[in-house]
């Protein structure tokens, strides 16, 4: 069997937040690639009718913590929901850079269609999943280190609320500009998104207002991953609404060209497409 080759990327930019320091005396996680430890036990368990389903949980910085399946993040695609389908099918032909690719199930779909597809993503066991799932083509980083490699695509897919790795008001502009660096003629963006800018739920609404008192946009969240004694370090997602995605795409040589309303109050799926400018 051919062995695919992992292309690090290097170099680039990055605002993610300084991982904690792992505690010296044992106590609290170590920092670590937990979503890639999460995936790697969830592909296991898929295999053993007899599995426990693999929990992950998001820890938020002001201490909100919520558990949740990560099954959704190796189903094959008729376990899918409807929106992530809806997704797909929006992918334009050609080549396709799958970003925050996760276990590779968007991949692999898009590989079945004909696509020539990337895998991208910064877990070393993501990639792991992405290549026991038959993908060949794999970089190990983040988009603006991917960016200098020459690489051009037709379509960039950022499946599973992928729009949150647009991070922050500071950082989107730039992950948007590395994109475009990389995009052929006509290349589309699709990308589904997570609105809790609007929310009024008691949970999230001091949140959001902490972060509107620092000038943050309200639904940008800090969090981290954690499964079993590993933590990922914190980093910043960004679950914007619409109007503040076409804002942040201004510029950067995206406009936001469509939004697809799914079955949910907050979901949605943007397209935004290569401009001139
Ligand atoms: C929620 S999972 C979604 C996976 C996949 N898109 C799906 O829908 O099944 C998010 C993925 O993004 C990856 N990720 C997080 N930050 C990233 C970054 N800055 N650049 C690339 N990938 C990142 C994580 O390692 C994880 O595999």
């Amino acid at each position: 069997m051919n062995t695919p080759a992992v292309t690090a990327a290097t170099g680039g930019e990055s605002d993610r937040p300084r991982g904690a320091q792992d505690p010296e005396d044992g106590q609290g996680p170590r920092t670590g690639d937990a979503i890639g430890d999460l995936l790697l036990a969830a592909h296991k368990a898929a295999a053993d009718p007899a599995a426990a389903p693999v929990l992950q949980i998001i820890e938020r910085d002001d201490g909100f913590v919520k558990s949740a399946p990560v099954t959704s993040w190796i189903a094959p695609v008729d376990q899918w929901p409807d929106e992530d389908r809806q997704a797909l099918d929006l992918v334009k032909g050609g080549r396709v850079l799958d970003i925050g690719a996760g276990g590779g199930r968007a991949a692999r779909v898009l590989l079945d269609r004909g696509h020539d597809v990337t895998a991208l993503d910064v877990s070393p066991g993501a990639l792991e999943v992405c290549r026991q799932q038959g993908v060949r083509s794999l970089v190990h980083g983040t988009v603006d280190e991917h960016a200098g490699s020459g690489a051009r695509y037709d379509s960039f897919l950022l499946l599973g609320a992928n729009l949150g790795l647009l991070e922050s008001r500071e950082r989107a502009p730039r992950f948007l500009r590395a994109l475009a660096a990389m995009a052929a003629p006509g290349a589309v963006i699709i990308g589904q998104g997570h609105n809790m800018s609007d929310s009024q739920a008691p949970q999230h609404l001091p949140y959001n207002q902490r972060n509107l008192r620092a000038g943050r946009i309200a639904g940008q969240r800090t969090l981290r991953i954690r499964y079993r004694d590993v933590a990922t370090p914190w980093f910043h997602y960004l679950c914007l609404a619409p109007h503040e995605l076409a804002a942040l795409a201004a510029g950067t040589g995206w406009q936001l060209t469509d939004i697809a309303p799914v079955d949910t109050a907050t979901d949605y799926i943007a397209t935004l497409t290569l401009t001139s400018d």
